[in-house]
Order: structure tokens, then C-alpha cells, then sequence
């Protein structure tokens, strides 16, 4: 079974020396990309920019923005073709980038003060739209994204799920301490498009990953049973 996981932020560059982004440090990507491969799968990484280590048995590829992510995450779905697959979208892609960018630095008075964004695709629906035109096997695909909410995370979660085509959300309340951004532990729920949950208790990102990837190989293999 073969793994492609994303991690960390992506950075929308206005210039060389200014970007948009957020905080992602590529912890819990980094740890569910290390879980899997422990777990006998083949695995690619899609890294944004952060300064982990590669886990060892783990196939990395580093991009920056959003764009360069999407490209990234729909070839190494393309390499999978005809074997099973889970992809796990943990990475915090930016929702928007700077409407231009520049090769060069801006000197302060060539910026203006307003920045103007255009938003950038949503790689979930960029595969949903591949599985619909024929161009991936769904039936060979365990979709599983994230939600970083702050607050209740539940609406907002089984909405995701829901219009992401998702085979599983994994809600992290990012404004509680210890959860979230940076930090090596969290605390999620997980939410399926049958209405079921599942609330965990608050662990270190690899006791997640290590949940979050023995769940996904149960739906893959329940998966196989219908191909
Ligand atoms: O990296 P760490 O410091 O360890 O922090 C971990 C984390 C907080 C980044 C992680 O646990 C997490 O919550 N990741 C998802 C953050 C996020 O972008 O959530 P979202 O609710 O904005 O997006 C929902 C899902 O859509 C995510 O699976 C996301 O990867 C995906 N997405 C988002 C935007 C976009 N343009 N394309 C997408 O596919």
C-alpha cells in the first residue's frame, strides 16, 4: 500500500524576501509519513518548508507554495496508479497567494500598502476533480484530510468532510495549548461521512500518526474488499 502525505506550510512569496504563510512546523505531517512507513508502507512526502528530517524509508519532495504542492501531490498520485492508496492532507496549504510576485526584492516604495490576493486551488478538490474525469481510480483512494479549527471543531469538520470527499477528518482545535501548530502533541477528533467520531485524548503527534495511519489502512483494506 503506498502513502502520500503532505506537511507543513506553503509559503505565497509577494517577492524573494516576502511571503504569506503560517505557522506549520511539519510536525504531525512528518509523523504520520514516519508511522506508515513503519507500518510496511511505501511513502512519499510532500514537505513545504520546514527543518525536520526526512523519516527514514520515506520518499520526500519539497515544494513552497500551494501550487507547486498541488502539482506534487497529483504526481505522485499518477505514480501510484493501479495500487491502493491513502493520501494525507496534513499540510496548512495557503488559501490565497499574492495576486503578483516579484523575481526581484521590492524597494518600500514600489509596495503598495494593500495587498491584492487571489486564492489559490484546493488540492482535495483538484483530485476529487481527477477521480470524476477518470483521471484517478477513487475506488483505489482513502482520502483523508485535516481541519484546523478554533472551537468546536465539529461543524466545521463534517462540512469539510463532506465537501472535500473525505474518508475521514482529522479536527485539531489549534487555539487550545498543546494542540496544533508547532507543539509535539495534539488532540483530535475524528469525524467519518457515515456521522460517526471518534474523540481521542491528547497525545504526542506520533501516538496520532500512528492512530490516524491504522485507521487509514482499516478503510483502505475495507476498500479492497469492493474493488
Ligand atoms: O505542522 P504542525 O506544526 O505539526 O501542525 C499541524 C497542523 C496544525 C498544521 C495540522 O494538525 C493541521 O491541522 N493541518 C491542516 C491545516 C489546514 O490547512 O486545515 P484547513 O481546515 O484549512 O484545511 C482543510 C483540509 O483541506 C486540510 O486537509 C488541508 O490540507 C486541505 N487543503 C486546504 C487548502 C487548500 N488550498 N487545499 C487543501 O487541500
Amino acid at each position: 500500500m503506498r502513502f502520500v502525505v503532505t506537511a507543513g506550510p506553503t509559503r505565497e512569496h509577494l517577492d524573494p524576501v516576502r511571503f504569506l504563510s503560517n505557522p506549520s512546523s511539519g510536525r504531525m505531517g512528518f509523523a504520520v509519513a514516519r508511522a506508515a512507513a513503519a507500518a510496511g508502507c511505501k511513502v512519499s512526502l510532500v514537505a513545504g518548508p520546514v527543518s525536520l528530517a526526512t523519516p527514514e524509508g520515506v520518499e520526500r519532495v519539497d515544494v513552497t507554495s500551494a501550487r507547486e504542492m498541488m502539482a506534487a501531490v497529483e504526481s505522485e498520485l499518477e505514480a501510484a496508479r493501479g495500487e491502493m492508496c491513502v493520501l494525507v492532507m496534513s499540510a496548512a496549504v495557503a488559501d490565497w497567494r499574492p495576486k503578483t510576485s516579484s523575481p526581484v526584492k521590492l524597494k518600500k516604495g514600489e509596495m503598495s500598502a494593500v495587498l491584492e490576493l487571489e486564492r489559490n486551488p484546493d488540492i482535495l478538490a483538484a483530485v476529487n476533480s481527477k477521480v470524476k474525469a477518470g483521471e484517478l481510480d477513487g475506488s483505489r483512494l482513502v482520502r483523508v484530510g485535516f481541519a484546523a479549527e478554533t472551537g468546536d471543531p465539529e461543524g466545521e469538520a463534517r462540512r469539510k468532510c463532506a465537501a472535500k470527499g473525505l474518508d475521514m477528518i482529522v479536527a485539531n482545535d489549534v487555539s487550545m495549548p498543546g494542540c496544533g501548530f508547532g507543539v509535539g502533541t495534539n488532540k483530535a477528533t475524528l469525524f467519518f461521512p457515515d456521522g460517526g467520531r471518534a474523540d481521542l485524548e491528547m497525545m504526542t503527534k506520533e501516538e496520532l500518526a500512528g492512530e490516524i495511519v491504522a485507521r487509514a489502512i482499516a478503510l483502505a483494506g475495507r476498500r479492497s474488499c469492493d474493488v
